[in-house]
C-alpha cells in the first residue's frame, strides 16, 4: 500500500511506478532512515505527541526492521515505492497500527533530506580515510627518494631537475586540499532538516535541537522551506570528489608517461599492470587510464546534478530524487579507484638509472644563467647569453659542458673556470633549498610537515 493512496480511486500505472520508484537505489539509505525514525519517535514522545509506551513499541519495531536489513532477511513488497515507504510498511506489519503514528508531523521531504545528509556525512568521512591512505603511501615512497633525480617538465618539455620525492609530494598537497574541501563540505552538511515537515515546519512541540544532536548533526537547519530542497551538500560533495579525481587523473597521466618504455622512469607492479590479448610484449597501465577516464564520469555527475538543481521552484520537487544515483555513483567509483591507486603507488618501482640517463644538460641551462647572475650579470642578460650557448652547443651537436672556457667567454666575459661545477644535477637540486623547493633538505622538511598534517 502506498503512503498516499487516500485521494485516488486507481493505483498508479506500472510504467509510472517504474519511473517514479526509487527503492532500487535508495534502499542504501536503510540504516540512516531507521536511525532518523528512532530519534523522531523519541522526539514525538518527549513532546507528548505519542506516549512513551508507543515510542518504545515503534523503536523496538524499527530495531527489528534494521536487523532484517542487516541479515538480508528484509523482504520488499509490491508497492514499496522508496525506502521510507518500505520501512514504515514493515514497521506496521510488525507492531500494528501504532506504527502509523511515526510519521506524525513528518514528511518524506524532511525525512529523505535527513537520511541523505547522514549518509553523505559518513561517505565524506570514509572518503577522507581512503585519501589519507593514499597520502601515506605517497609519503613513504617519497621518503626513500629525496636524492633520486628525474627531469622535471613544463609544457611536457624538459625543464629543470627535481627529485622523485618532490614529484610525489606535489600530489600529497593536492590531496590535502581535497581533504580540506571534504571537511568544509562536511561542516556545511551538518545541519539537520528533520522537523521541517513538508515545507512549512512541524506543528508539534518537538525539540529540533535535540533531534539534531541525537543524530550527530551540529545544528538544526534554519528555514524549513530551504531545508527540504537544499541539496548543496550533494553538489559540494560531487565537486570535492570531481576535483580530487582531477588531481588523481594527473597523477595517473604522469604514471602513464613515466612508465612508457620511451621514458622507463617507473614500472608498475605486475599486479597492477595489464597485458594485451594480441601483443605478447605489452605492459599496459589500465588502472591509470581508468582513473583518467572515470574522472570524466565524475565531472559528468557534478555537471548533470547542477543542471537538475538549476531553476527549481521553491520547496521539494521530485527532480531532487536525482541526487542519489549521482552521488552514489561518484562515491562508488572513487571507492573502487582509490585502493587500486594507493596500491599502485605503494608498489611503484622507481628506475633511478633510467631517470638519470634522461637528465640532459639542457636541464641545467637555468643554473648556468644563475651562475652568471652570481658573478654580477643582470638575469635578463644572463638568460640571453645562456640561450646563445645552448644554441651553439646544439649546432655543434655537443653537450654544454663540452664547450671550452674560451668559447664560453666568447659569449660572456663573466664565465670563469669554476663554471665546470654547474654541470652537476645534484648541485642543481641542492641550490633549490628555499621553502617548498626540491632540495633534499627542503623536501625532508616538506615531508615532516606533511606527516604533521596527517597526524592532526
Ligand atoms: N524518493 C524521494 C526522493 O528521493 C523521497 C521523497 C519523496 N517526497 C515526495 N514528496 N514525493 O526524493
Amino acid at each position: 500500500m502506498s503512503l498516499w493512496g487516500g485521494r485516488f480511486s486507481q493505483t498508479s500505472a506500472d510504467d509510472l511506478r517504474a519511473l517514479n520508484d526509487s527503492i532500487e537505489f535508495d534502499q542504501a539509505l536503510c540504516a540512516e532512515d531507521i536511525e532518523g525514525s528512532i530519534v523522531y519517535a523519541r522526539a514525538l514522545a518527549d513532546a507528548d505527541v505519542i506516549t512513551q509506551a508507543e515510542a518504545e513499541s515503534i523503536i523496538g519495531g524499527l530495531q527489528q526492521v534494521m536487523r532484517e536489513f542487516d541479515t538480508e532477511a528484509f523482504e520488499f513488497a509490491e508497492g514499496d515505492e522508496d525506502i521510507h515507504t518500505a520501512v514504515e510498511r514493515r514497521l506496521t506489519e510488525l507492531i500494528g497500527d501504532v506504527g502509523g503514528k511515526l510519521h506524525t508531523g513528518r514528511s518524506r521531504n524532511d525525512q529523505v533530506a535527513t537520511d541523505f545528509r547522514l549518509w553523505s556525512m559518513r561517505a565524506a568521512e570514509h572518503l577522507a580515510g581512503e585519501l589519507r591512505q593514499l597520502q601515506t603511501a605517497l609519503i613513504s615512497v617519497a621518503e626513500t627518494h629525496c636524492d633520486t633525480v628525474l627531469p622535471g617538465y613544463t609544457h611536457l618539455q624538459p625543464a629543470q631537475p627535481i627529485s622523485v620525492a618532490h614529484w610525489l609530494m606535489s600530489f600529497f598537497w593536492m590531496l590535502e586540499r581535497d581533504q580540506h574541501r571534504l571537511r568544509s563540505a562536511r561542516e556545511r552538511m551538518a545541519e539537520c532538516p528533520l522537523g521541517s515537515g513538508a515545507l512549512a515546519g512541524n506543528p508539534f512541540p518537538i525539540d529540533r535541537r535535540q533531534i539534531a544532536a541525537d543524530l550527530g548533526f551540529e545544528r538544526p537547519s534554519e528555514n524549513s522551506l530551504d531545508a527540504v530542497s537544499d541539496r548543496d551538500f550533494v553538489a559540494d560533495l560531487l565537486y570535492a570528489v570531481s576535483l580530487c579525481a582531477v588531481h588523481l587523473s594527473r597523477l595517473a597521466e604522469d604514471i602513464l608517461i613515466y612508465s612508457n618504455p620511451a621514458f622507463g622512469f617507473i614500472t608498475l607492479d605486475d599486479r597492477y599492470s595489464t597485458g594485451s590479448s594480441l601483443m605478447p610484449q605489452k605492459r599496459n597501465a589500465d588502472p591509470m587510464e581508468l582513473m583518467r577516464g572515470k574522472t570524466g564520469r565524475l565531472i559528468g555527475n557534478l555537471a548533470g546534478f547542477l543542471s537538475t538543481l538549476k531553476g527549481l521552484p521553491s520547496g521539494y520537487n521530485k527532480d531532487l530524487q536525482e541526487d542519489k544515483e549521482a552521488l552514489f555513483d561518484s562515491l562508488e567509483t572513487m571507492f573502487l579507484l582509490l585502493p587500486v591507486i594507493t596500491a599502485s603507488v605503494s608498489s611503484l618501482m622507481i628506475n633511478a638509472k633510467a631517470m638519470s640517463e634522461a637528465l640532459s644538460e639542457d636541464l641545467l641551462a637555468t643554473d648556468l644563467a644563475d651562475y652568471l647572475v652570481k658573478k654580477g650579470l643582470p638575469f635578463r642578460q644572463a638568460h640571453h647569453a645562456v640561450g646563445a650557448i645552448v644554441s651553439l652547443a646544439a649546432e655543434r651537436g655537443s653537450e654544454l659542458s663540452d664547450l671550452d672556457i674560451e668559447t664560453l667567454q666568447g659569449v660572456s666575459g663573466y664565465f670563469a673556470d669554476d663554471v665546470a661545477g654547474v654541470f652537476d644535477f645534484s648541485r642543481s637540486l641542492a641550490q633549490r633549498s628555499s621553502f617548498g623547493g626540491t632540495s633534499a633538505a627542503a623536501v625532508k622538511l616538506q615531508i615532516e610537515r606533511a606527516k604533521a598534517t596527517l597526524a592532526r
